[in-house]
């Protein structure tokens, strides 16, 4: 199992690299990436989020999240996006911290599987919300940027806090 890197973590904020190598050691480390994101109870999860800097994420936004419902985006690229959501999103990397967000309602991208080859996968709803938000890790950004004002002025404080404990536990260790 992985660790989950928190705000305000570097690793975060660096865009990742394309995956070159396909086969069995990509294939555990997607595994790995399954577990650690149903650990902690999250629908998708970016290589970025467990110190890998590489265009790797995973999704599973079925309810109950049963195995077949898995997603494994290699390096992902959208296609086309459709309409507008506005709704609550949260981030692994941000315990307990929920802001709106506003989303295409639907997305098609195309990607890579863990041997190498190529598919399109369309989301709407909740699932085009976690296709955008996991990619955004991959360009080193994370769902705090360009909120609404209104909606950043909620979390300020809290993103703040999250800044002095990484420093408290930095001059710890
Ligand atoms: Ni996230």
């Amino acid at each position: 199992m992985f660790t989950i890197r928190r705000y305000p973590d570097p690793v975060l904020t660096t865009p990742a690299q394309p995956v070159t190598e396909f086969g069995p050691r990509l294939a555990q480390i997607v595994e790995e990436m399954f577990l650690t994101m149903y650990s902690e109870r999250g629908v998708g999860l970016a290589a970025p989020q467990v110190g890998i800097s590489k265009r790797i994420y995973v999704l599973n936004c079925e309810e109950d999240q049963p195995r077949d419902g898995e997603l494994a985006l290699i390096n992902p690229e959208v296609i086309s996006i459709e309409g507008e959501q506005y709704s609550d999103e949260g981030c692994l990397s941000f315990p307990g911290l929920f802001a709106k967000k506003r989303r295409p309602m639907r997305v098609t991208m195309r990607a890579q599987d863990v041997d190498g080859n190529w598919f399109e996968v369309t989301g709407e709803g909740l699932k085009a919300r976690a296709l955008l938000h996991e990619l955004d890790h991959l360009e080193g950004k994370v769902f705090v940027q360009d909120l609404e004002p209104v909606e950043f002025v909620k979390i300020r404080k809290k993103l703040e806090l999250m800044k002095r404990e990484a420093k408290r536990a930095k001059a710890r260790a």
